[in-house]
């Protein structure tokens, strides 16, 4: 076969829901060396990831680890260790993550029990009290920032019911992590997990996971080792933090590191910690309150109330007469530029436009806004100019 002409991808701006714009920075760090998964360089690579990890996680965590995968692995990591054959599962499910988290845990053998809220709101503590109904429950699951939604969950109060309940804590951050706190010992939270794709802007390929010493004590008391031998964390621990036997000092191969990804992450992450975590989060909030502020000028509606909202992603509902998937194909051709449609119930009637990371800019904000106007008035809507809302949100 002749070999098709090298690779030539188009530049976008990415304000779906992952992935996000990648910074330069991370890409140079994808092209360093390849060197060996146990050479000694690497390990000193693995042991600064592992500690930049926890502090953008906020946690103590030994195990705090990218796994090999997307944020998907990470979640089912996370499922098929703690979980085993016939335990009760509780899940929070207020859009497609939670629904997801819960086949994990049925496919992980669990018993799981659904403890619902509307698309479009955050869940309410109690209501996995009233689910547990004086059962035993082997985990508690939740999603911090409902990426098919727009909804940042409020963590406070779950380590309670966990506890009440006889639970371990866990929580997908996929879309939370470098975007907002997540704190993980702060809410008492036994194993979370994230993606590279969104608020870390890294490319996609990589989970972030932590495990509190609670639940890899729990681990360790397994009847029967997790079903899945290439996310085995008693396995994946060996090399990540070397072996017992070896009190440590010596790396046993599970799975070939994927190098070149753990040096993207490696550089994305000293890009969080360079801006300082509080600087990010309060970025973040600022340009999408001001984002929020101009699509409201525009009179679109956003479904979730603002107290519930996510900054890093905004669920705008479709006005009447405007055909959804037009819009994006016109931001798409018109301005190289990507927003995402609605999944599950908000399929066909909402958009999710992504403020994430390197992304989340007062430029990117206002060319979406400006691009969103245009992409209507061609569907002949004409809708008020949403800069000056924009501008004097912004603070000027
Ligand atoms: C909240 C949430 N959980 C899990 C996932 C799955 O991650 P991935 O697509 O990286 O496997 C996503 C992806 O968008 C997500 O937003």
């Amino acid at each position: 076969m002749k070999p098709p002409a090298p690779l030539s991808p188009p530049h976008r701006v990415l304000m779906g829901p992952g992935p996000s714009d990648v910074d330069p920075r991370v890409l140079a760090a994808l092209a360093q060396p390849t060197i060996g998964h146990l050479d000694p360089a690497f390990i000193v690579v693995m042991e600064q990831v592992r500690s930049m990890l926890q502090a953008v996680f906020g946690t103590a965590n030994q195990l705090t680890i990218p796994m090999s995968g997307t944020g998907s692995a990470g979640m089912e990591a996370a499922m098929v260790n703690l979980v085993e054959p016939g335990d009760r599962v509780l899940v929070g499910v207020n859009g497609v993550f939670g629904g997801r988290l819960c086949a994990v845990a049925e496919r992980a053998g669990g018993e799981v029990v659904q403890v619902q809220a509307d698309w479009g709101r955050a869940l309410d503590p109690d209501a996995f009290r009233v689910a547990a109904a004086g059962r035993a429950v082997k985990v508690v699951a939740l999603v911090h920032a409902e990426t098919s939604t727009g909804v940042l969950q409020d963590l406070r109060g779950f380590r309670e019911v966990a506890d009440d309940v006889g639970a371990l804590l866990l929580v997908d951050a996929v879309t939370s992590l470098g975007g907002c706190a997540v704190d993980l010992d702060a809410h008492g939270v036994d194993a979370a997990y994230s993606g590279t794709q969104k608020c870390l802007s890294c490319p996609p390929g990589l989970a972030p996971l932590s495990v509190s010493a609670r639940a890899v004590q729990a681990l360790s008391t397994r009847r029967r080792p997790a079903v899945s031998w290439y996310l085995d964390l008693a396995l994946i621990a060996r090399y990540w933090l070397g072996t017992e036997e070896s009190g440590g000092t010596a790396r046993a191969y599970h799975h070939t590191a994927p190098i070149n990804m753990i040096y993207g992450l490696h550089e994305a992450l000293r890009l969080v910690l360079e801006e300082g975590l509080e600087a990010r989060f309060a970025r973040h909030r600022r340009i999408s309150s001001a984002f929020a502020a101009g699509l409201q000028a525009m009179d679109l509606v956003l479904p979730v109330p603002a107290a519930e909202r996510l900054p890093q992603l905004t669920l705008v509902a479709v006005p009447q007469g405007i055909d959804e998937a037009r819009v994006r194909a016109d931001l798409l051709a018109e301005h190289s530029l990507e927003i995402g449609g609605g999944l599950g119930a908000f399929a066909g009637r909402a958009w999710r436009i992504g403020l994430m990371g390197a992304g989340c800019t007062e430029g990117n904000a206002r060319l979406c806004l400006s691009a969103l106007r245009g992409a209507h008035a061609r569907q002949g809507l004409a809708l008020p100019d949403p800069l000056p809302a924009f501008v004097a949100a912004l603070g000027g």
